[in-house]
C-alpha cells in the first residue's frame, strides 16, 4: 500500500483517535467533521503535534460534553413505554429528557411563550429546519405546530439524532433526524424557518468568519438565531458580547433583524428572503 501523504497522515490518525477515544466513541461523529477540524488546525498550526492538541480542543467545544446528556438507551425504553400510555405521558418524558441538557433546560421555564412569540413574528411555518438541533426536536409537543408540518433536524451526535428519529416516528410526526455536520453540509431542503439555537458562537470559535457564508448557505425565509444571555454558571452576562457577535456577523446584509430577549435567551429574528 503507498504511503499517504504527510497531511493526510494526520487527519487519519485523528479520526483514528476520536473513533477510539471513551469520551466519543460512542457518538459515532461524522468523518467530514473531524477530517475538516483536523485539516483546519493543520493549516493553521506548523507543527503537526501542536495542530492535533489544537483540534482535541475544538472537538471538545463543538460535542460540549460538558451540557450533559440523558441515557439514550433507557430515553428509547421511556419513549416507547409512554407512546403506549398515550400524549400525555410522551410529554412528561420529553420534558425529563429536556431537562438533561443544558441548552433545553434553561429554555423549558418559559418554552412555550418562546415559540408563540417567534412564530408571532415569522408567522406559523409549515416545515422547520432545526441546525444543531441538540434534544430541541423534542420540545414538538409545546411548539405550536400543525401535525402536518415537515421537521428536519440535524445533528453530529449520533444517539441524539436515533432518539429524535425514534420520536419523530412514535408521534407521527413528519419528521426526518439527519446525521450530519452542517458547516461542511449546509441542508439543502427550503425551509419557512430555521432554527439555529445557541451553537452560532461555537462556530466562530471552530473556524472565526464561518457563521456568515453558514447563514448565506441556508435556504430558509426566516433564521431565528438565538445565543445564551448568561454564562452556565449564571454569573456572567453575555448578552453586550453576542449582541456584538452578531452585529459583526450580519453587517453590510440586507437582512431585517428584530430582537427578542426572554429570560436567559436571546433569539435574532433574520428575514433573509422576501418571497
Ligand atoms: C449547545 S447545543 C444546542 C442544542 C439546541 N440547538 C438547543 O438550543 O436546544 C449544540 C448542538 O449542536 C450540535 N452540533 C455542533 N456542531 C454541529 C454541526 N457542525 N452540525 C450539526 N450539529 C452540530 C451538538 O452536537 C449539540 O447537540
Amino acid at each position: 500500500m503507498k504511503p499517504l501523504p504527510e497531511e493526510q497522515r494526520w487527519v487519519a490518525q485523528f479520526i483514528q483517535w476520536a473513533r477510539h477515544s471513551p469520551k466519543y466513541r460512542a457518538l459515532d461523529l461524522p468523518e467530514t467533521l473531524l477530517a475538516d477540524i483536523i485539516t483546519h488546525a493543520l493549516k493553521r498550526y506548523p507543527k503537526p503535534p501542536q495542530a492535533l492538541t489544537a483540534a482535541r480542543r475544538v472537538l471538545h467545544q463543538v460535542v460540549a460534553p460538558y451540557l450533559g446528556d440523558p441515557d439514550y438507551a433507557q430515553a428509547f425504553r421511556d419513549l416507547e413505554a409512554a407512546a403506549r400510555q398515550g400524549e400525555e405521558a410522551v410529554r412528561q418524558v420529553c420534558w425529563n429528557l429536556l431537562q438533561q441538557h443544558a441548552s433545553t433546560r434553561e429554555r423549558l421555564p418559559f418554552m412555550e411563550a418562546f415559540y408563540r412569540r417567534l412564530f408571532e413574528v415569522t408567522g406559523v411555518p409549515d416545515a422547520v429546519l432545526d441546525l444543531a438541533c441538540g434534544l430541541n426536536p423534542l420540545s414538538w409537543p409545546w411548539m405550536g405546530l400543525p401535525r402536518e408540518a415537515r421537521y428536519l433536524a440535524f445533528d453530529i451526535h449520533y444517539p441524539r439524532v436515533q432518539l429524535i428519529r425514534r420520536f419523530f416516528a412514535l408521534m407521527g410526526i413528519e419528521g426526518q433526524a439527519f446525521h450530519q455536520d452542517i458547516l461542511v453540509e449546509p441542508p439543502q431542503d427550503r425551509a419557512g424557518v430555521a432554527f439555529f439555537f445557541k451553537e452560532i458562537h461555537r462556530f466562530e470559535e471552530r473556524q472565526p468568519g464561518c457563521a456568515r457564508p453558514f447563514l448565506r448557505a441556508i435556504p430558509a425565509r426566516w433564521l431565528l438565531i438565538s445565543l445564551p444571555t448568561r454564562s452556565l454558571s449564571q454569573k456572567r452576562d453575555l448578552l453586550p458580547i453576542h449582541r456584538r457577535l452578531m452585529n459583526r456577523i450580519l453587517d453590510g446584509l440586507d437582512w431585517e433583524v428584530q430582537e427578542i430577549l426572554f429570560e436567559n435567551e436571546v433569539v435574532f429574528c433574520v428575514k433573509k428572503d422576501e418571497r
